[in-house]
């Protein structure tokens, strides 16, 4: 695509909607050398509103293009958030050519129901694609997972499990998880529930994606990520993990209900889930990159609002605790970089100007902490108005932090002007990948064990980096900066 957008803190590598509302990524499916993203858009505003699926796709995960909204509401509802499936050996029925039928299967969201409190406001409908997503026919007999009292039972997120030779849909229900099976897409049955000791946090659970890895060992772990409206360890919203097992039916967990697994530890990566079928098996994310509590629809943007994080790729690491998730950006993003300029091995004693001014960059950073003798470290974005974004590492309280009190507009919202901050317990290496765009960052800890999001708005782009170190002496064994481009410039 060549559009262009100019716009303040319009983000220049981030996926973004040309116009409007967005907010969840939808039906994330790989199907014929084309990465189909679809999302939760109002296109009439730049506000929370009427639910359509707005749709784009990408040949790389890099550059998008943006297609006609797929899903309108209906006499049913809002479309609410969903997924989508190839469906590989049509067990629907709706293959009439050679195309594979992609099946979008989402909740049905009333408000002719909830404007008269009722509880059965949310439904499960499907609609089918004959034609590589581009136009979308809704199945006569919705819904098909009718509502029996839940106010909250959204966002499901099918996959095939091959095993049990059944599509297998997890749902987020009130505080927990219910899991439904079906043969054929149309008719789904019951089959388990999970959260209910986990639930201790104050928001509903929202947009789940149970997915597979295979260990070095050749077994297969599962783990369900698990979006929480609300009480996240940054504050608002944000992404629980479990890591366990799932035999066709049911998910166990391996942990007790007390250990809390972030998939990110910063304010804004909401509703994250992966892509279905994607190449070679591997597990490719993407979120939100804002916050429901309280300025999704209040951050200063223009014609549009909100962006999505980089497409990452999750992968699943053996640690002395157990089995855990680890992200990093998808090597495809490789090519933004523009050109490439090393940071010499050195010791920082104060502070270390980086010659760059390009606002959008790459920043790799590796320490050698065994040999540090600072109390804090990290680097910082600023302008000529003085604001600031700082990372860090905090030696005293063990902790990554990207720290925005300081960073530009705040006024929108009281939560926004705030520190976030990751426990980090290795004491001997720490490296950082940081994917700065104008009006975000995403910071990646050792390799992508910690994953921090967090927007930012200053009044002036960040043309200036600075690497430092506090209260002592910090090796910085090596580091690179790559400026990047923009993915809508042609
Ligand atoms: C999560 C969410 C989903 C819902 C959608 C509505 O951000 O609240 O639970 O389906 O957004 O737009």
């Amino acid at each position: 695509t060549n559009t262009y957008y100019q716009e303040q803190h319009r983000p220049q590598f981030h996926f973004t909607p040309e116009k409007g509302w967005m907010n969840d990524p939808n039906g994330l499916v790989y199907y014929d050398g084309e990465y189909h993203m679809f999302y939760q858009h109002y296109p009439d505003s730049t506000v929370w509103g009427p639910m359509h699926w707005g749709h784009a796709i990408s040949k790389d995960l890099v550059g998008w293009e943006h297609l006609p909204i797929a899903l309108y509401p209906d006499s049913l509802g809002y479309i609410f958030s969903g997924s989508i499936v190839v469906d590989e050996n049509n067990t629907t029925g709706f293959q009439t050519g050679k195309e594979k039928p992609l099946v979008a299967i989402f909740t049905y969201h009333d408000m002719v129901k909830e404007k008269l409190g009722r509880n059965d406001r949310e439904s499960q409908g499907i609609a089918y694609s004959l034609d590589k997503g581009r136009t979308w026919t809704k199945y006569e007999k919705n819904p098909v997972i009718p509502n029996k009292g839940d106010t909250d039972f959204r966002d499901p997120k099918v996959f095939w499990h091959e095993a049990s030779k059944h599509w297998i849909m997890p749902l987020a229900v009130g505080k927990k998880l219910e899991i439904f099976t079906s043969p054929n897409l149309k008719e789904w049955e019951k089959a388990s529930e999970f959260g209910l000791k986990e639930s201790v946090n104050d928001g509903v659970w929202e947009c789940p994606d149970l997915i597979s890895f295979k260990t070095e060992a050749g077994v297969e772990k599962w783990v369900l990520i698990q979006n929480i409206g609300r009480g996240a360890i940054n504050g608002g919203s944000g992404t629980q993990y479990f890591v366990g097992n799932f035999d066709g039916k049911t998910f166990t967990n391996d942990n007790s209900p007390e250990t809390k697994l972030w998939l990110d530890y910063g304010a804004d990566n909401y509703a994250g889930v992966t892509w279905f079928n994607a190449p070679n098996n591997e597990r490719i994310y993407i979120g939100w990159m804002s916050n429901w509590d309280d300025y999704a629809n209040l951050v200063p943007t223009s014609t549009w609002r909100s962006g999505m994080t980089v497409p990452r790729k999750l992968t699943l690491i053996n640690t002395p605790d157990g089995y855990r998730l680890a992200q990093m950006p998808v090597k495809q993003l490789e090519t933004l970089r523009i050109s490439s300029t090393n940071i010499p091995k050195q010791t920082i004693t104060n502070t270390l100007s980086i010659d760059n001014k390009s606002v959008l960059n790459e920043l790799d950073l590796s320490f050698d902490l065994s040999a540090s003798t600072a109390t804090e470290l990290g680097f910082v974005l600023s302008n000529s108005k003085n604001e600031k974004l700082i990372v860090g590492y905090d030696k005293t309280s063990k902790q990554i932090f990207i720290d925005r009190t300081n960073a530009g507009k705040s006024d929108f919202s009281s939560k926004f002007a705030k520190k976030h901050k990751a426990p980090f317990n290795d004491v001997k290496e720490l490296t950082i990948k940081a994917l700065v765009d104008n009006a975000s960052i995403e910071v990646f800890v050792n390799g992508g064990k910690i994953a921090m999001t967090d927007l930012f708005f200053p009044t002036e782009d960040y043309t200036k980096i600075e690497l430092y170190s506090k209260g002592g002496n910090t090796e910085l064994v090596s580091g690179t900066i790559h400026p990047l481009k923009s993915i809508w410039v042609k």
